[in-house]
This record gives structure tokens, C-alpha cells and sequence, in this order.
């Protein structure tokens, strides 16, 4: 009888342990201590019991019935404090905005400037990474032995195992291995841009990197001047920086244009005043041009009595820098996402 007891008071208390709500409370006390309840159907048996016995299990049925009744006061006293809330819902609050991806700053300057240069009647096109002796060097007026070359510290591709010669193929120094590419396939007249990455053996530090983007051009045709040259740097640099910035060119030597010269524009980061950016010089170079010279029009097969024509090399990630005022180019190949998150 004991055990029968105890065995009643534990399948209640995990009964009401498990309810949820009070419905259920409910019919777990009516199957427990309603009048045709477990409990109250073992007690009928109690007067069967022998004289000695019945005090000794009345304590005990005692017992179960107020922990029982206890258990389930309590549990409805639990229940009816967690009465589900009904959740209020602003449906005029705004949503939350998926984080979507978005363009490096590199692809948002290359992608503005080439459609400044498609305005003005250029064409785009891409060109190898991987590039020939000829084209890189033989092509622009720089022989074998041509002095120029070692200003272009050259990483050249280890061709032991092949048929090529060595020091016949290389990562492209410059984007200028497009001109003779370009030139060879269109006769004149040819307005094209051709921006890819260009490569050299650099110690990298904040200004310089040993790949870098460079956005190349040239036009050919007749009576094409210097001026014209002048005229399509300023108007390209005015558009993309604004009307204020002022554009100056030097006399330079590349020995693939005569004459050359490079710019120079106003120092985004102290608008001429200078700065450390700019070496206090208020000025900040970006990039090389000049008038193609008449051997590589040779070279490609043009006449250089008929059609004259320019050629430049702007520094792209220079434009990224000076556009977004980052005093280090590494920024633009580190994947941070605190950085990337800023643009
Ligand atoms: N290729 C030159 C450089 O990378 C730039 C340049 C291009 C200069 C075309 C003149 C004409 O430095």
C-alpha cells in the first residue's frame, strides 16, 4: 500500500511538473484528487487494513495528498504569473536593411573614369599581364640596351624549361605594351584607353607598390597636337576631381614619346597649400605623356608624316588615393572590412 502511494505521488508531481497551462493543472487534480481520483481510490482502501497498519499509512497517504495539493497550488501560481504576452508589432517601424556588397573603391574610380573618356570618344580594352619583350620594350623605342629600361625594375618569368629565350617575357612594367598592340590591329584614326595592372620589382612602402592599376590611353590621327594632349588631360582630371583643380605639365623623358612630360595636379589633401602628402609642394604627380614618338609609329606601321598622335599613363590607385585622401596605397589591397565598410 505504501509503495502504491508513493509510486501515485510521484507520477503526479511529474504531471505537474510538465503542465503548461492551467487546463491541464486542472485535470491533473481531478485525476489525482476528484472523487474517482488515483489517490482517492487508494484511500478507500484503508479501512481494510490491519489495526496496526492503518495509523502508519494514514500518516503516509496524508502525506501525499497535501504535497500533492501543494505542487499543484504552486505550479498555478507559476502559471499565472507567465502568461504569455501578446507582442506588440509597429508594422510603420522601418526594416532592417540587408547588408548588400558594394564596390571596391578601385572598380568606382576605374568604372568613372573610363566612362569620363567614353564621353570624349574613347574606346576601352584590356590587355595581357603577361607580356613580351617586343611589346613591353622593343615596340616603344627601348632596345636591348636602351638605359630606360632600368628604370623600369622588370620581373621577368623564368622560361628555363621552354623553347623562350630568357628575358623574353615578363609581367608588364607599364600599360604602354597596349600601344603597339592597339596600333598594329586599327589604322588611324584610333582613340583608345586600355587601364590593367602593371608591375614592378618595387620595395613597397606607403607610396609605392610592386602591382599597381594604371589606366593607359592614346590618340592617332591627323594634325593631332600638344595641345590636344594638354586639353584632354585637364578636362579628364577637372571632370573627375572638379572645375577648381588646376592641372600643370613638366617636361619629361620617356624615350616612347618626344616631346614628354608629366602632371602634376592640385594636392587633394591641403588644396595647394601643402602638406606631407605632397611634399609641401601643394602639387602631386599623376602621370606620364607626350607625343607618340615617330619610331614607334614606324614600328606599328602608321606614317608618321601623315598622322601624329598622344599618348599618357595616369597612375589609377595615384587617383584612388588622391580622390578618397589616403595617405597609404597598401589600404587599397588590404581586405580589412573596416576599411572596405567606409566607401
Ligand atoms: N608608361 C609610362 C609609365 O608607366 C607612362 C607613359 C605612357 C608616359 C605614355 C608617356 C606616354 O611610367
Amino acid at each position: 500500500m505504501e509503495h502504491e502511494l508513493l509510486t501515485i505521488k510521484n507520477n503526479a508531481m511529474s504531471l505537474i511538473f510538465d503542465a503548461t497551462d492551467k487546463r491541464e493543472l486542472e485535470e491533473i487534480k481531478l485525476q489525482f484528487l476528484g472523487r474517482s481520483g488515483e489517490l482517492t481510490k487508494a484511500l478507500k482502501g484503508l479501512p481494510k487494513l490491519s489495526a496496526d497498519e492503518k495509523p502508519k499509512i494514514g500518516v503516509v497517504a496524508n502525506e501525499v495528498k497535501n504535497i500533492i495539493e501543494d505542487a499543484i497550488r504552486q505550479k498555478g501560481v507559476e502559471l499565472n504569473k507567465t502568461k504569455p504576452v501578446l507582442q506588440k508589432i509597429d508594422v510603420t517601424e522601418p526594416g532592417i536593411k540587408p547588408e548588400i556588397g558594394h564596390l571596391h573603391p578601385m572598380s568606382l574610380t576605374l568604372f568613372e573614369m573610363v566612362d569620363i573618356f567614353k564621353k570624349i570618344g574613347f574606346q576601352a580594352a584590356d590587355g595581357p599581364d603577361i607580356e613580351t619583350d617586343h611589346y613591353n620594350f622593343e615596340v616603344l623605342n627601348m632596345h636591348k640596351n636602351h638605359p630606360a629600361r632600368d628604370t623600369q625594375q622588370s620581373l621577368y618569368l623564368d622560361t628555363r624549361n621552354s623553347n623562350i629565350n630568357p628575358g623574353e617575357i615578363l609581367l608588364r612594367t607599364h600599360g604602354s605594351n597596349m600601344q603597339g598592340r592597339i596600333m598594329e590591329k586599327i589604322s588611324p584614326p584610333v582613340r583608345a584607353i586600355y587601364p590593367g595592372k602593371a608591375f614592378r620589382y618595387e620595395q613597397v612602402d606607403a607610396s609605392h607598390g610592386f602591382e599597381f592599376w594604371q589606366l593607359e590611353g592614346l590618340a592617332v590621327g591627323e594634325n593631332i597636337k600638344m595641345t590636344d594632349l594638354f586639353g584632354t588631360m585637364t578636362y579628364i582630371v577637372k571632370e573627375f576631381f572638379g572645375q577648381e583643380t588646376e592641372v600643370k605639365f613638366v617636361c619629361h623623358n620617356f624615350p616612347f614619346v618626344e616631346p614628354g612630360a608629366e602632371a602634376y595636379m592640385t594636392c587633394t589633401v591641403c588644396r595647394g597649400k601643402g602638406c606631407s602628402f605632397c611634399k609641401n609642394s601643394g602639387w602631386v604627380e599623376i602621370l606620364g605623356c607626350g607625343m607618340i614618338h615617330p619610331n614607334v609609329l614606324k614600328a606599328v606601321g602608321y606614317d608618321p608624316e601623315k598622322v601624329s598622335g598622344f599618348a599618357w599613363g595616369m597612375g589609377l590607385s595615384r587617383m584612388v588615393t588622391l580622390r578618397y585622401q589616403m595617405d597609404d596605397l597598401r589600404l587599397l589591397t588590404n581586405p580589412d572590412i573596416r576599411i572596405l565598410e567606409q566607401f
